[in-house]
């Protein structure tokens, strides 16, 4: 019997190219697990009127973790009209299957680490020097720790606000104007966190920043505005702190960041944000180390994992063998780790990093013409020698 059992999601689009590609590097460092194919995405939804079906949730409760490529998801009106006829007007409402896999299986933690590899022609050259063709390449590397389950993305959301729900925020006298607009032009989407889900990322970031000899952890928040969410988690995260004497601590707004990133970017350590502030901040910062094709991810709960490449579905790339595989690749080496299998862990890592040093094959995005399976070739070949 295999030793790990994982479940295998490619999904839409040029996930499942990704996948395809991560697969060869995996059989080629002969990592013994055993695969458990799983529906997932836009198909399952137009077929079935379910993008997440109840046999991949059991799948999941089978395995040790997933390994998961890409969805495509549209907007409400458009996703009811793709449905096939006989499931039209039955009242199905499409849901992002990722996110409810978050919300399910508790994957309270979303690590995003941005690391740039010497070598990336795209790797971030600086705003304030020359950025001409002696500008020297600025190394980031940072780890986002965004939480996953609640905040802006929590999915308690109206559209038309029901009275009840307007009656019952009058509570807040800045409520009441709204009622002038009609209830039937007013849509509501919440931001809801708890003192349990801001201590976790807390916590989990300062305790990564101690395990890995970090120095800094940064809060990204917007408590001079968000002033109950924004207040809670700026509390808890300087309670926190505290507990980490050795670890600098500081806070920035999630507008000044994305200025400061820009500027400074080797000054970042480790960032911990709120759902949908650790979402953008993370595609910032994937910015930084060559975008989307670079930016792996990992959803972590207290049993279960799902990892995955940051970017989307890319439609007009789809199952043409063209996109960047290493943010999958990548997202493989934080199964691995997750996993505790740390030497495999690292020489995949090595293997990526040579890759892109070398400069001897490479995919579309960083000026080069090799396609998905030839970068996966060439990086297979480092990683199982
Ligand atoms: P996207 O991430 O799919 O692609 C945006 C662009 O980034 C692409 O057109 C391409 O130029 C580049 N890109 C993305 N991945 C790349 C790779 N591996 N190598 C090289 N270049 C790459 O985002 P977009 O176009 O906004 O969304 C497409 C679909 O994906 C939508 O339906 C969206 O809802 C969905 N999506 C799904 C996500 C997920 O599954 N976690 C995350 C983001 C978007
Ligand atoms: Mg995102």
């Amino acid at each position: 019997m295999a030793k790990y059992k994982i479940a295998w999601m490619p999904g839409d689009g040029i996930g499942v190219d990704v996948m395809d590609a991560t697969r060869l590097v995996l059989d080629a460092m002969k990592f013994d697990a055993q695969y458990f194919p799983a529906d997932i995405g836009w198909e399952f939804w137009c077929k079935e009127g379910n993008a997440l079906p109840d046999r991949t949730i059991k799948i999941l409760k089978e395995t040790d973790c997933a390994l998961f490529g890409a969805i495509t998801s549209k907007p409400q009106d458009e996703a009811k009209s793709e449905l096939a006829p006989e499931l039209q007007g039955k009242g199905l409402s499409y849901f992002s299957p990722i996110v409810k896999l978050r919300q399910l299986f508790n994957l309270h933690t979303n690590l995003r680490p941005c690391k740039s590899y010497t070598g990336n022609p795209l790797n971030f050259r600086g705003t304030e020097v020359a950025t001409g063709p002696d500008a020297k390449e600025q190394l980031v590397d940072l780890v986002v720790f965004r939480e996953n389950t609640e905040g802006m993305y929590g999915g308690v959301e109206f559209f038309p606000l029901p009275k009840s729900v307007f009656d019952a925020l009058c509570v807040n006298p800045k409520m009441k104007p709204f009622e002038a607009k009609g209830l039937e032009n007013v849509a509501l989407s919440t931001r809801i966190m708890t003192k349990q889900g801001c201590e976790s990322i807390c916590r989990q970031a300062f305790d990564y920043a101690k395990k890995h000899g970090r120095k800094r952890v940064s809060l990204i928040e917007k408590p001079n505005v968000l002033r109950e969410t924004g207040g809670l988690m700026t509390r808890v995260f300087r309670n926190i702190a505290k507990e980490y004497p050795g670890i600098r601590a500081d806070e920035a707004n999630i507008d000044a960041i994305c200025m400061w990133m820009f500027k400074n970017p080797q000054d970042y350590d480790v960032l911990v944000a709120e759902n949908m502030f650790g979402d953008i901040v993370s595609d910032l910062c994937a910015g930084l180390i060559g975008g989307l094709g670079f930016a792996s991810a990992a959803n972590i709960g207290d049993k279960y994992a799902v990892f995955e490449p940051t970017h989307g579905s890319a439609p007009k790339y789809s199952g043409m063998n063209k996109v960047n595989p290493i943010a999958c690749i990548l997202s493989s080496k934080l199964m691995l780790d997750w996993l505790g299998e740390s030497a495999a862990a690292q020489k995949l890592e090595t293997a990526v990093a040579r890759v892109i040093k070398e400069r001897k094959v490479g995919t579309y995005d960083v000026g080069m013409k090799n396609t998905t399976t030839e970068v996966a070739k060439e990086i297979a070949k480092y990683a199982s020698a």
